[in-house]
């Protein structure tokens, strides 16, 4: 079989979704260089045009129309055709259904087909005719592929694939298929390899990170992956997604003993009602939750604790929410994402009669935005007067004078850029901020000391 080339091609990639499509897409264009393809700014320019989908929310599932049509009015690319390739969660869901809905779709590739899709736009672009490839159960082999990292200083490294959760609002493990752990030594090879290239930071992806290994070792592994990725020199460990109810003693011990694990726990909550999260299948109640807090912040006082909530939950009623307010103030959040329910045809709380009208819904909403901003603002006062180490990554979106990075407590950290100094000398290295003003959303101070 001739290899395939996609040799003198443009593409360009627009991603939408979670960090783990983010990955994905790293995939995607490891792949499409590998075969020769150059990656440009914007559709404009692109032969070849990937959007990766996602469909957890329905606000994320409209915009892939928009985007495909918007295509419609390009000007003709470098090549004289342009192929539009749909990957993602979209993809995995509706199959060649997406091509009745969007009629200049050439390419639909499922999440479980990533190491297919240069042979599928290749095939396309040959007049192959419509290409769709959406097996749930094949090897992708993604994660052997090579891939583009957005950064030279940060890398996402997925440690497992899919949930097994079946929370009853979610669509995730209907298009990501079942957990599957990566071999620990994969894992391990791949940071050292990551080190030994100048990153310092990775974050470890995966639904639910704290069950990581109970397929492949029959127990969950994640505390060891911990400490074994802490050994690689790794300078920065941060991971995402924990589920409470896979949350254990030896994950937070790891945590507290492990220098480059930072402080910082994304533990997604949904809501404070015990009620509504036997209804959601979360499998923990308010006072278990609460309970792993005090256990984080016994071993970590000044962890940063995040979380994801979600209003309007099918039936959720005054009184719930109340109960959802009330621990987000008793939690006291560094940051969290607040979500309206949004119904996912095929889970089970799409099935729930839900009578509360949508301007309670957003009156909710708006209380508990309330509270979060309260409570990020109060955890970020903490840090003023102090001197905090943050990591780089570029010039502020608002003030091009102004440096950006992360703190350990995945904070955003400002500082002016020092005379004559350019952005670049400092992206992916550590500075040290003395804060003298803490916000909301962001820390800012003056450096102190060089990059390092
Ligand atoms: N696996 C992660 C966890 O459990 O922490 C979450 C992954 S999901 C991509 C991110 C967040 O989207 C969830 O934590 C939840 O708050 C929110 N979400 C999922 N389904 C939703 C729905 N149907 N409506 C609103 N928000 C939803
Ligand atoms: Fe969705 Fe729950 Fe799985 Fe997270 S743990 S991806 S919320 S089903
Ligand atoms: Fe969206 Fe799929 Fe992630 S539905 S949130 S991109 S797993």
């Amino acid at each position: 079989m001739p290899q395939t080339t996609l040799s003198g091609k443009t593409y360009c990639i627009r991603t939408f979704g979670c960090q783990m499509n983010l990955h994905d897409s790293e995939r995607v264009s490891g792949l499409l260089d590998s075969l020769g393809a150059l990656e440009v700014s914007g559709p404009a320019e692109a032969d070849i045009v990937v959007f990766m989908t996602c469909c957890v929310r329905e606000a994320a599932d409209t915009r892939l129309y928009g985007q495909c049509s918007s295509c419609k009015s390009l000007p003709a690319p470098p090549s004289g055709r342009r192929v539009i390739a749909v990957g993602g969660c979209i993809a995995q869901r509706d199959g060649e259904g997406l091509l009745t809905n969007v009629d200049n779709v050439d390419v639909i590739f499922g999440t479980h087909s990533i190491a297919h899709v240069g042979d599928l736009i290749a095939e396309a672009f040959e007049g192959g005719g419509r290409q769709v490839r959406t097996e749930e159960h094949e090897e992708s082999g993604a994660t052997s592929m090579p891939w583009h990292r957005a950064t030279s200083y940060h890398a996402w490294v997925p440690i497992m694939t899919g949930c097994n959760n079946f929370c009853s609002y979610c669509i995730v493990p209907y298009v990501r298929g079942r957990e599957k752990s990566r071999p620990m030594e994969e894992i391990l090879d791949e940071v050292t390899i990551l080190v030994r290239k100048g990153v310092r930071e990775v974050t470890l992806l995966g639904q639910n990170v704290n069950s990581y290994g109970r397929d492949l070792f029959g127990a969950p592994r994640f505390a060891e992956l911990l400490r074994r990725v802490g050994d690689t020199g790794i300078e920065r460990i941060t991971f995402t997604s924990s589920h409470p109810k896979d949350l254990l003693p030896e994950t937070i011990d790891a945590m507290a003993e492990v220098p480059a694990v930072m402080p910082h726990l994304h533990l997604a909550v949904q809501s404070g009602s015990s009620r509504v999260l036997k209804l959601m299948n979360r499998r923990y109640t308010r006072e278990r939750y609460l309970e792993l807090v005090d256990a984080v912040r016994d071993r970590i006082p000044r962890i940063a604790l995040t979380t994801d909530i979600i209003v309007g939950f099918p039936g959720e009623t005054e009184e719930d929410f109340a109960e959802t307010l009330s621990l987000a103030e008793r939690v006291r959040y560094a940051q969290a994402f607040t979500f309206i329910y949004s119904k996912r045809a095929g889970t089970p709380a799409a099935e729930i009669e839900d009578p509360t009208s949508r301007d309670v819904i957003l009156e909710r909403f708006n209380r508990l935005v309330k509270v979060i901003e309260t409570t990020a603002f109060e955890y970020n006062q903490g840090s003023r007067e102090t001197t905090v180490a943050a990591l780089i990554e570029g010039a502020s979106k608002k003030d091009a004078t102004k440096l950006q990075g992360k703190s350990p407590w995945n904070q955003t950290v400002l500082c002016p850029l020092p005379a004559g100094a350019r952005i670049d000398d400092f992206v992916g290295k550590v500075v040290d901020v003395r804060v003298d003003t803490a916000r909301t959303w962001y820390l800012s101070g003056e450096m102190v000391g060089g990059p390092r």
